[in-house]
């Protein structure tokens, strides 16, 4: 269940380390959320290469998580891979008191027929 602003209850604190993501799913979309220094990051786990749900299993470096599978790399923040170039979807994420929500709108690129 969300809260007014869409914000749905996604982990506890303890429950994320800075030794690997976590997967969540909420609202169909399959995200990583990530803990750098204090800090909570979520984005998709599906790599945009091959559409593999693999990027919580990425290794963090210089706040780049990159893909196992091939290495691509995408900022936690932005979801941007080095060149510049779109790669993850990232969502907004909030702590409040020791629970972490992740707010992940409903996608409404879909085509009607
Ligand atoms: S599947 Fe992620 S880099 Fe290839």
């Amino acid at each position: 269940m969300s809260d007014d602003k869409g914000f749905v209850r996604a982990a506890h604190i303890r429950d994320i380390t800075e030794a690997g993501g976590a997967v969540r799913t909420i609202n169909d979309e399959e995200i990583a959320i990530f803990r750098v220094k204090d800090k909570y990051y979520a984005v998709s786990n599906i790599c945009p290469h091959q559409h593999s749900p693999l990027i919580a299993e990425g290794c963090v470096e210089n706040m780049y998580v990159a893909c196992p599978l091939h290495g691509w790399q995408f900022h936690l923040e932005t979801g941007a891979m080095p060149n510049g170039l779109p790669g993850l979807r990232t969502f907004e994420v909030r702590v409040i008191g020791d629970k972490i929500h992740v707010r992940v709108p409903e996608r409404h690129d879909s085509i009607e027929w």
